[in-house]
């Protein structure tokens, strides 16, 4: 038994224990943080079960999790390795034969496998505030312990279908409202369980089991729902399994379960799968930062600087997470155009009824000031900088907040590309200063690089981190340099895109290549998108220092002398007008003036071709961004890729992608590519290293 249970409870194994009141036998789990089905779950409740079973005393059963949620899923941890027994369908099978009514108490999130041990009770309540899902097709599976069969047959196969196919949790209100659980009942989990054990025996909560159920044939819905999928994620593998596994709830369970599990393990199969768990674990792992020890500073107030495209995208981040923002501008109709921007985001909020209107009203009266000296962010806890990219400009506004600023102050620099240690060295307190790298709309993307100076103190990097925390934002520590993890690996692989553009393939070729990969877009869109004056800004500024062995392509230039600077002059690579974006012709002509100029005989590309030159290039600047220990591992650039730069999800991230092509084969290609560039491709020592050891970057994330 454990110490400090109550009496008459007794330990199952370390995670699950029995305890008997009266006739009701109460199954305990605890295994947190998230009482996950893991091995030891689910061994432990088989044998709570047998013993309750056994037990002549025992009427009816109950159960639920301790902590903070029932079960939140299967144990993603174990995926890949050789399942053990008992399995979770088999569990499920096991529980939903029981001969004593059981009820189950869903608590938290109870997700995926959780629901799945919930359904197969012989009732269900919930707590109010409970999220109930089954979110396995963003891990590249499908529910694999009968959910696909059970969901139809408690709430329909339409909502089944959306349910699975989404991934999307729903509210205990919603979830009663279909049929999934049977109640809401306040109070303590255990209380709650007990009660509704009584109730499944006075007849007060029915009895049934699901698998005995009929679901409601629903063919018009599985055929919208296959015809929806084959149009928005003709690329992913999974949701369409799932489909398919729900089209057989019709059989009997038995039978359903068995073609879930065939489908199941082909989605297991799939490259998706690993690299979307990856993906899932990149978010996480990225929080694990030297810096995580040291307690932050507290951030009641902040100061934006700026109210430009990401002044005020920053700004309503900031107020949409419910803290006051001082934001200040060179003079009035600044601070009037910023205001104007976070007013119109805070409209999409609300449209998007993530703000009511008296919520977007309050924050505009009451969080929100403005003003056009820096002296009025003398009381703010930190300072969010996000003036034009030059760093005269820079150095002045870091001068000022020294003097300005309470001491204890945080203060960043949103700059995409400058150096943080410059523009620290401008204060008397480089210990107080930090990168803190939005990604556009500031509001919506969900990156933040938390850029570490040589003298920023551990608080305020974990300072950086809390407050991402709060913004919902995903952050990666990033060292210093020439536009730190992302727009650097960005900036190079750029490179291979255009020395392919000079080389033969147009712009659309070589987006189309990339969006076919999965990119949500390819890399001239992305240009356009940004704006070209941004990189045309770029480009002045690194013209003196460019090495003379360097491949330089002016195409980019040329469009922008032109005043074509993307979207939001209308045109750039693309033309953007009523007639939606199409190849410019004129960003044509000067493609083919660019190659007559340098002499360049175009040749023909294959997709395959331009991905392979790509990828490549973005991998063998990652590796340099990570000998140099600008990421502290390999995960660290697959987040920034994932949820700054669209990576495709089901790829797991640049350096996931490293590792399913292999080293050796990234050293072949480049090696290869170098008989026509040997400056541009070289092969990093690292992947050298790791082309002959067989170390892979999945390895590096594990290394302590
Ligand atoms: N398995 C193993 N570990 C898990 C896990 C799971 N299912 N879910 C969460 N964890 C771990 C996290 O990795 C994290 O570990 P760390 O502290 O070492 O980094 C820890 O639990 C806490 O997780 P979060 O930081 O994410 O905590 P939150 O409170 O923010 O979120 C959550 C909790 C909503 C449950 C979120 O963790 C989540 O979405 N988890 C995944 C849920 C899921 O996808 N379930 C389905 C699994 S697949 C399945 O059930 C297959 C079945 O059909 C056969
Ligand atoms: P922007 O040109 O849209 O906005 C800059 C704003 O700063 C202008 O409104 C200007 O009036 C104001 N400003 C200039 N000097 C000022 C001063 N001394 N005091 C107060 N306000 C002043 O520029 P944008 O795009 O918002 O960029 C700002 C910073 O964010 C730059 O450092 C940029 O590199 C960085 N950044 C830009 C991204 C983008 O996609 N645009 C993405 C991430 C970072």
């Amino acid at each position: 038994m454990h110490s400090g249970m109550p009496t008459g409870t007794s330990a199952i194994n370390d995670v699950v224990s029995i305890e008997i009141i009266g006739n009701t036998g109460l199954i305990a789990l605890d295994n947190p943080p998230v009482n996950a089905a893991s091995h030891a779950v689910r061994t432990g409740l088989w044998q709570a079960l047998e013993t309750l079973q056994q037990d002549d005393g025992v009427q009816v059963i109950a159960l639920y999790g301790k902590g903070r949620t029932f079960i939140a899923g299967a144990d993603i941890r174990e995926f890949g390795k050789p399942p053990q027994d008992p399995w979770l369908p088999d569990l499920c099978n096991f529980i939903e034969d029981t001969e004593k009514p059981i009820v189950c108490l869903l608590h938290g999130t109870t997700l995926g496998g959780g629901l799945e041990v919930a359904m197969s009770c012989h009732a269900r309540v919930a707590l109010p505030g409970t999220r109930v899902g089954l979110p396995e097709v963003t891990l590249g599976i499908l529910p694999g312990a009968g959910g696909t069969q059970r969901a139809p047959r408690l709430a329909g196969v339409a909502f089944a279908l959306d349910m699975i196919t989404s991934g999307k949790p729903v509210s205990a209100e919603v979830a009663l409202e279909h049929g999934l659980v049977d109640r809401i009942g306040e109070g303590e989990p255990r209380e709650v369980a007990l009660q509704a054990a009584q109730d499944l025996v006075s007849g007060a909560l029915p009895r049934r089991k699901t698998g005995e159920l009929a679901a409601t044939p629903d063919q018009a819905a599985i055929d919208a729902m296959r015809t929806k999928l084959a149009k928005t994620q003709a690329q992913l593998f999974s949701p369409h399994k799932c489909v398919d596994a729900v089209e057989a709830c019709h059989l009997p369970i038995r039978d359903g379960m068995a073609e879930e599990r065939r489908l199941y393990n082909a989605c297991m199969e799939s490259p998706q799968r690993a690299g979307l768990i990856h993906a899932f674990f990149s978010e996480r792992a990225v929080t694990k930062v030297p810096e995580a020890a040291a307690e932050p500073r507290e951030i009641r107030s902040v100061g934006v600087i700026g109210g430009g495209t990401m002044g005020s995208g920053i700004a309503t981040a900031v107020l949409l997470a419910g803290l006051p923002v001082t934001l200040t501008e060179r003079d009035q109709a600044g601070l009037e155009r910023g205001t104007d921007t976070i007013a119109g985001n805070l409209d999409g909020a609300v449209k998007r009824g993530k703000l009511s209107a008296e919520g977007r009203e309050k924050i505009l009266s009451d969080r929100l000031s403005t003003s056009t000296d820096l002296k009025a962010l003398a009381d703010v806890d930190l300072v969010i900088e996000a003036v034009f990219e030059e760093m005269s400009v820079k150095r002045e506004i870091f001068g000022t907040l020294d003097t300005v600023c309470k001491p204890g102050a945080v203060l960043a620099s949103n700059t995409s590309y400058l150096d943080i240690n410059d523009i620290a060295a401008t204060t008397g307190r480089p210990e107080d200063v930090i990168g803190l790298h939005f990604f556009s709309p500031a509001h919506v993307m969900r990156l933040l690089e938390v850029v570490v100076a040589d003298k920023t103190s551990p608080e305020v990097v974990a300072t950086g981190f809390a407050l991402a925390k709060k913004l919902k934002k995903i952050a990666v520590r990033s060292g210093v340099c020439d536009g730190f993890i992302g727009n650097r690996i960005m900036t190079f692989y750029k490179k291979a895109a255009d020395y392919m553009m000079m080389d033969g393939a147009s712009p659309e070729e070589i987006d189309t290549a990339m969006r076919g990969f999965g990119f949500a877009m390819g890399p001239y869109q992305v240009a356009d998108l940004a704006g070209l004056d941004i990189s045309w800004a770029a480009n002045k500024r690194r013209a003196a220092t460019r090495p003379k062995e360097e491949r330089y392509i002016p195409i980019a230039d040329r469009i922008c002398e032109n005043s074509w600077f993307g979207r939001k002059t209308g045109q750039g690579f693309y033309i953007y007008d009523d007639n939606g974006p199409r190849p410019n012709p004129e960003a044509l002509s000067i493609i083919d003036a660019e190659r007559e100029n340098a002499g360049v005989t175009p040749r023909s590309f294959t997709s395959e071709e331009i991905v392979e030159r790509f990828m490549t290039a973005m991998i063998l600047e990652g590796v340099r961004v990570l000998e140099e220990g600008i990421a502290l591992r390999p995960i660290d650039i697959d987040a920034v890729f994932l949820n700054g730069y669209g990576f495709p999800r089901f790829r797991g991230g640049p350096m996931h992608t490293a590792d399913v092509i292999g080293a050796g084969e990234l050293v072949r290609r480049i090696e290869a590519y170098a008989q026509e560039d040997s400056y541009y491709w070289q092969v990093p020592e690292l992947l050298r290293k790791m082309a002959e050891s067989g170390e892979t970057f999945a390895e590096m994330n594990t290394r302590g």
